[in-house]
């Protein structure tokens, strides 16, 4: 079975994609490191950001086993990442990546923002992850407050706002809920009740588990 998860930052759906791939027993792959490795590895040795050729080929030498999640966390590389991600050749070079992954026996939780649309349109659930701008800025903010870094909410919200544009607003595979994914609204939901209902329209659409 394949669950694929889009939404936008900060939305619940990197949380509700690992329990859900520990409730069902399948691998989990967020996609989102693979376009932060990709804007790490620019920052790192001091590319300009708009440098395609050179983001092309470092996503091309990208292999799955590398990546390193402790290290591509931050608002530095989100930024980086989101910047990349807008490249159609970053985004192909890594497709058949993440399509390997998800059709591996017994299937995978794979969340992103071109999961349900490009990367696994087959996908037997498909769900599109969403909270305000506001609800997911108060989430980040505490996040980032309780890891110690001095931050407002307004540039935090500001920040988020740009990246969803950027994501949503891009030429190729942008952020968007596939026509047959169910909608899921986590503004008002605590994580133990978004979990329920994730699991619910797993057992409703998926087979029988
Ligand atoms: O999910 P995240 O915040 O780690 O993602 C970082 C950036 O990577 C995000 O701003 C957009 C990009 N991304 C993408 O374009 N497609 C994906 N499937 C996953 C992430």
């Amino acid at each position: 079975m394949i669950i694929a998860i889009d939404g936008p930052a900060a939305s619940g759906k990197g949380t509700l994609a690992r329990r859900l791939a520990e409730r069902f027993g399948l691998p989990h792959l967020d996609t989102g490191l693979l376009y932060r490795a990709v804007g790490r590895g620019m920052l790192l040795a001091g590319h300009a950001l708009d440098d395609e050729e050179t983001a092309t080929l470092i996503a091309s030498r990208l292999a799955l086993a590398d990546l390193r999640p402790d290290a591509l966390r931050g608002d530095e590389i989100a930024e980086a990442a989101s910047r990349v991600a807008q490249m159609p050749p970053v985004r192909a070079a890594l497709v058949q990546l993440q399509r390997r992954f998800a059709a591996t026996p017994p299937g995978a939780v794979i969340d992103g923002r071109d999961i349900g649309t490009v990367i696994c349109p087959e996908a037997e659930v498909k769900l599109f992850v969403t909270a305000s701008p506001e609800v997911r800025a108060r989430r980040r903010h505490a996040e980032l407050t309780a890891r110690g870094e001095t931050v407002t909410y307004d540039d935090v919200l500001a920040d988020l706002k740009r990246r969803d544009a950027r994501d949503a607003g891009r030429a190729v595979s942008p952020l968007a809920a596939a026509p047959d994914a169910h909608l899921l609204d986590t503004s008002d939901l605590d994580i133990e009740a978004a979990f329920r209902a994730a699991v619910d329209i797993v057992q409703g659409d998926g087979p029988v588990v």
